[in-house]
């Protein structure tokens, strides 16, 4: 009875939490959420280094002129289970950026060691290094973490329903003017559409709509937030195998320890 009530929460657990996630994720917490599919979820998810490096040119050739990635090194462009480019791409990646260097009381180019650069100033945007994680939507009951692991945390999802969620529509307000966006808590943004269909021409022939730019974009902001993400799941992998392999050595163990006592028949 126990063992069959326990059985019973357990799997009542699972699966509010498998299907409670693509529920919120539609509701969203105001606005209207797509949901899509990453390479990066579930237990085994890995980051797609050539999605990596076109989510990178969309960023260089369209967001950066508003957002910056102040968080991100320059050189983790070069890193293993990251966008992985070679190393003299990545230096000549940051020599294109200058910085202003308090040494030199000069400017000079990055350096691979520098990081990304700040933006900051009227119409632009908000860092983005960490975005995906700060947008992440809180799936599942009571934080039992298990619809996560195997829809991953929903930031990547808001990002790509925020650059497809334009109507078209604009109002002026205070001065200011917002767009209409159903993903956008509240309804209206105030960064116009960044995306519009062959903005940029990807390398590897991938169609440059928008709804695979804002994909790629959304899978390289979730890298630039959680770039050590394939190394510890791959963590978490070995510890549970080494957990299970203890638990059977416990068990044989004490079986072991056990066995004079238990084994003895009673007179
Ligand atoms: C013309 C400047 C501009 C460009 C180009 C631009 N943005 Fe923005 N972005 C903004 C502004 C301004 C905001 C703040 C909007 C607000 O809070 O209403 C913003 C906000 C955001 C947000 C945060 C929304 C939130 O929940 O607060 C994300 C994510 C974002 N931008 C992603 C991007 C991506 C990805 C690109 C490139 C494809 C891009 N932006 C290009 C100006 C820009």
């Amino acid at each position: 009875m126990m063992r069959k009530l326990a059985f019973s929460a357990l799997s009542a657990l699972a699966l509010t939490g498998a299907g409670s996630g693509g529920a919120a994720l539609a509701a969203g917490a105001e606005g209207h959420m797509l949901d899509t599919s990453f390479s990066f979820e579930g237990p085994f998810g890995k980051f797609d280094e050539f999605q990596l490096q076109r989510g990178l040119q969309v960023y260089t050739e369209v967001c950066s002129a508003c957002h910056g990635l102040k968080f991100v090194p320059i050189r983790s462009l070069a890193d293993e289970g990251g966008p992985h480019l070679p190393e003299d791409q990545v230096r000549a990646y940051a020599e294109r950026l200058d910085i202003f260097d308090p040494v030199l009381d000069d400017t000079r180019p990055r350096a691979p060691t520098d990081m990304f650069p700040t933006v900051a100033g009227d119409g632009m945007g908000p860092d983005l290094s960490l975005m995906a994680k700060a947008r992440a939507g809180f799936h599942g009951p009571y934080g039992t973490g298990i619809s996560q692991l195997l829809n991953g945390i929903g930031g990547p999802e808001y990002i790509v329903s925020i650059l497809t969620g334009y109507t078209g529509e604009e109002k002026e307000e205070a001065g200011s003017i917002f767009y209409e966006n159903v993903a956008f808590p509240g309804g209206w943004i105030a960064m116009p559409p960044p995306l519009s269909d062959d903005l940029v021409t990807f390398a590897d022939g991938r169609e440059a709509t928008v709804h695979n730019m804002a994909e790629d974009m959304a899978a390289f902001l979730m890298w630039t937030a959680e770039p050590k993400m394939m190394a510890r799941k791959q963590a978490g992998f070995v510890a549970v195998l080494f957990l299970a392999l203890l638990s059977v050595l416990l068990y044989l163990t004490n079986k072991r320890i056990w066995a004079g006592i238990k084994g003895r028949k009673h007179a």
